[in-house]
């Protein structure tokens, strides 16, 4: 079956974005500035102001990203660190591999994000930080989650890996927790040409301690203060990342005209749960999700009609093989449970054409059941 309509397509970006990336990989190859760097350097300045932050860092990914805020943090063995259950398995990892234990708070029905009802009775004399996770391009109810964490006094760390750009009440993600968390990959509303991610902070001590730790705990050349990682940024993907970090407000408007598109025609649609966006913000659409019934049998019937769609995720985290030492049931979730069954990602990108989005619902409207 030919793809009508391709779930993401980075093409077209990168055939308009080619002179200037040619540009890029030049300056970088001359100048053999391949691992840190000025490059890195400069996208972290660029990157720390769009997300109106004090300081960024390049990473080598989000999951790095994470996994070094944490440590940062001093998470260890025998903590525990809040988080969502519907999310790549990144984020529990990352907790994991810092010796601590993944805990789990059902998800918001509406906005997908960490329901903050739930967190305060997650909270342990062992938790050391909350991860609410801006999924899909949207922020978690900071408000509400801060006020909890703060009576506890427990950092924030938000996973903004999806949220590049998405605003909470006027402040952008990465700028209300302790550390904010980007992911590069190359198909996020900012992404590189690999694996590349981003810590944003405010506090010049916890600056200090990832720059040691991603570069092998080096305090300074030589000097090692503890023991770290090689957790760099290389500086190509750094320089691509300037050059698309130009285009991403724009991109991030395109996205939501895509959805606002979406949104009416499926209007009419009772079968087909559209994406809800809070009145506290702005949504970047990383990800167009409805909710429908029978979705593997939607997705193979669009699939058939050449609209590739995905699932982000089909199995939430604590149903995974690889956390099942936690001992958490079906059920144990059941908003996040039942989301995951129903999830249907349709293509979204900013080079989307208005014709593409209605054949996509047609396609949709087709491939529903009674
Ligand atoms: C919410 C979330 N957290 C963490 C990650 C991990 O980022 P990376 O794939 O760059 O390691 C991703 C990327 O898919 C993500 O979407």
């Amino acid at each position: 079956m030919t793809v009508r309509v391709p779930f993401v397509d980075l093409r077209v970006q990168h055939e308009t974005l080619m002179p200037e990336l040619m540009d890029a990989f030049r300056q970088v190859t001359e100048s053999s500035a391949f691992a840190g760097g000025p490059f890195v350097a400069q996208f972290e300045s660029e990157f720390a102001v769009f997300c109106q932050s004090q300081y960024a860092l390049g990473v080598g990914s989000g999951t790095d990203a994470i996994w070094l805020a944490l440590l940062s943090l001093g998470v260890g063995q025998g903590d525990e660190v809040i988080t969502t259950p519907n999310a790549v398995l990144a984020t529990a990892e990352a907790i994991s591999i810092c010796g601590a234990r993944p805990v789990f708070v059902d998800i918001d029905e509406r906005t997908y994000t960490m329901d903050p009802r739930h967190l305060e009775r997650a909270i342990t004399l062992r938790t050391q930080a909350i991860i609410p996770v801006h999924s899909f391009g949207q922020m978690a109810d900071m408000d509400a989650i801060q006020a909890i964490a703060s009576r506890h006094g427990t950092p924030i760390v938000e996973d903004a890996c999806q949220a590049h750009g998405a605003e909470y009440k006027g402040r952008r993600a990465g700028s209300l927790g302790v550390v904010g968390c980007f992911s590069f990959y190359p198909g996020k509303n900012l992404g590189a040409f690999g694996e590349a991610g981003a810590i944003t902070t405010e506090e010049p001590d916890l600056r200090a301690r990832v720059q040691a730790l991603r570069d092998h705990g080096q305090a300074a050349k030589n000097l090692h203060s503890t023991i770290g990682w090689n957790a760099r940024m290389d500086g190509i993907q750094a320089a691509v990342l300037s050059v698309k970090l130009r285009r991403l407000e724009e991109g991030n408007q395109l996205r939501r005209a895509h959805a606002r598109h979406y949104d009416e025609l499926l209007a009419d649609e009772p079968r087909v749960t559209r994406p809800s966006v809070a009145p506290y913000g702005k949504h970047v659409f990383h990800i167009y999700a409805v909710r429908v019934q029978d979705r593997d049998r939607v997705l193979e019937r669009m699939a058939a009609k050449g609209v590739n769609c995905a699932v982000h995720y089909p199995l939430p985290i604590h149903l995974q093989k690889a956390y099942g030492f936690l001992g958490l049931r079906p059920g144990a979730f059941p908003v996040a449970e039942r989301c995951a069954r129903e999830f249907l990602s349709l293509p979204m990108y900013p080079e989307l054409k208005p014709d593409e989005i209605e054949f996509v619902v047609d396609a949709l409207k087709d491939s529903l059941g009674d």
